[in-house]
C-alpha cells in the first residue's frame, strides 16, 4: 500500500475526523450500540497508516476480541488520524466519545507529570534496558494509573523506536548544527526543553502536519524514527537522517475508564490478553518494518544516515534529567530502577 502523504490527505482527514467524531458522539449518545444486532462497538482511534506495526496489532487485538466476545463487542480500528490528531483522540477516550488510542508517551506528560519520565532524551542506555524496564509493572504501573481522575488508565506499551534528527538541507553533525534550525518537536514541555538545551528552534505540532511543514519549509527538520522517513514520506523532503539517538519514547494505549470498568470479570481478562497480544505482535513487526523503512529510505528516497558522535548531544541534554526529577520527586524511585536495567544492559546488541 502507498504511504499516506499527508499533504493530501490532510483537509479530508480533517473532514472526515469532524463527520466521524459526529457520528461516533451520535451513535453513542443514541445507543451506545450497534443498530440491529445490539453489540457495543468498541472503538479505537491511532494516526498510523494500515501499513504500520501499530495498525497490524491492533488488527490482531480486533480479530481476538471479535472471536471470543463477537456476540456481545465488535471492535473497529480508526486508523491515520481519522478520529483527529493523537491529542484529540485523547480527549475523546477521556469523555468515553471512544474507548480506546493510542498516544505517543510524549503528549501524555500535559495530562499526568508522571509521564515526563519516558520523554527524557538520554534516558535508556540501550533498546534491551529500554524494553526490560517497559515490560516491569514496577516501573510503569505508577505511571500508567496516573490518570485515573482525568478519566483514562494505560494498559499496555507500543514500541516506537529510536528518535533521531533529520532535516531537509543541513546534516546534523553536533548539536551546533542545530543553532537556528526549526525543528519540529512533539506537543511536550520537556521535547521544547530538550531542543532548547540542544540549541535548536522547536517548533511543536501534532503528527499530521509535519510532511507539509517540511515540505513548505515552515521547519528546517523533525525527529523521529525510521518509519516516519518512509510511511508518512518525509524521507521524500528531508535526505539528511543522523542517529544522535536522543530518546525511545513509547506510544501507549489509552482506555477509557467507564469502559474497562464496566467489562465483567471474564471479559476484562479477555481484553487484558488482548493488550498482551497487541505489545507481542506490534515488537515482532517493529524490527521488520524499520529494517524495511531504513532500505527503503537508502535506496529509494537516497537519504543519507549519519551517525555523529552522540556525547555532546548526552552531554547538553542532561541537565533535563535533573531539573524533571527535582519538579517531581514521585518519579526518582522509577528513575533509579531504570538506571539498574542501564547497568544491565549498557549496550544496544543488533
Ligand atoms: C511516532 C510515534 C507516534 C507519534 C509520532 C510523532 O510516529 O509512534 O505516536 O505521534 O512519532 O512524532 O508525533
Amino acid at each position: 500500500m502507498k504511504p499516506i502523504k499527508p499533504s493530501f490527505f490532510r483537509p479530508l482527514r480533517r473532514l472526515s475526523a469532524l463527520v466521524l467524531t459526529a457520528l461516533v458522539l451520535a451513535a453513542i449518545t443514541l445507543t451506545g450500540c450497534s443498530g440491529a444486532s445490539h453489540k457495543r462497538i468498541v472503538r479505537i482511534g491511532h494516526n498510523q497508516s494500515t501499513n504500520h506495526p501499530t495498525h497490524i496489532a491492533l488488527t490482531a487485538f480486533q480479530n481476538y476480541i471479535n472471536e471470543r466476545l463477537g456476540d456481545q463487542y465488535t471492535v473497529e480500528v480508526y486508523p491515520s488520524e481519522l478520529l483527529g490528531s493523537q491529542t484529540d483522540m485523547v480527549q475523546l477516550t477521556q469523555t468515553g466519545a471512544i474507548d480506546y488510542c493510542i498516544a505517543s508517551n510524549a503528549i501524555l506528560e500535559t495530562f499526568s507529570k508522571n509521564y515526563e519520565i519516558f520523554n527524557l532524551p538520554y534516558l535508556f542506555a540501550s533498546t534491551e534496558a529500554y524494553h526490560h524496564a517497559m515490560d516491569d509493572p514496577l516501573i510503569t504501573n505508577p505511571i500508567f494509573t496516573s490518570t485515573q481522575k482525568a478519566g483514562f488508565t494505560a494498559v499496555t506499551w507500543l514500541d516506537a523506536g529510536t528518535r533521531n534528527f533529520y532535516t531537509v538541507q543541513k546534516p546534523i553533525e553536533s548539536p551546533s548544527d542545530l543553532k537556528g534550525l526549526k525543528i519540529r518537536v512533539q506537543q511536550s514541555p520537556t521535547n521544547i526543553e530538550m531542543m532548547r538545551l540542544l540549541g535548536g528552534s522547536a517548533t511543536p505540532m501534532g503528527f499530521g502536519d509535519v510532511y507539509t511543514a517540511l515540505q513548505s519549509h515552515i521547519i528546517d527538520g523533525a525527529e523521529n524514527n525510521e518509519m516516519a522517513l518512509t510511511d508518512n514520506g518525509h524521507g521524500d523532503v528531508c535526505k539528511y537522517y543522523s542517529y544522535d539517538m536522543h530518546q525511545m519514547v513509547p506510544d501507549i494505549l489509552i482506555g477509557n475508564n467507564a469502559f474497562i470498568e464496566d467489562l465483567t470479570q471474564e471479559e476484562r481478562k479477555i481484553f487484558e490478553e488482548g493488550y498482551d497480544l497487541i505489545n507481542q505482535v506490534q515488537r515482532e513487526e517493529w524490527v521488520k518494518a524499520v529494517n524495511q523503512a531504513r532500505d527503503k529510505a537508502a535506496t529509494e528516497q537516497k537519504v543519507q544516515f549519519l551517525y555523529p558522535d552522540q556525547a555532546p548531544f548526552v552531554k547538553a541534554c542532561f541537565p533535563l534529567h535533573e531539573s524533571v526529577l527535582q519538579n517531581n520527586s514521585a518519579i526518582r524511585p522509577i528513575y533509579d530502577a531504570i538506571q539498574n536495567y542501564n547497568t544491565q544492559y549498557p549496550t544496544t546488541v543488533q
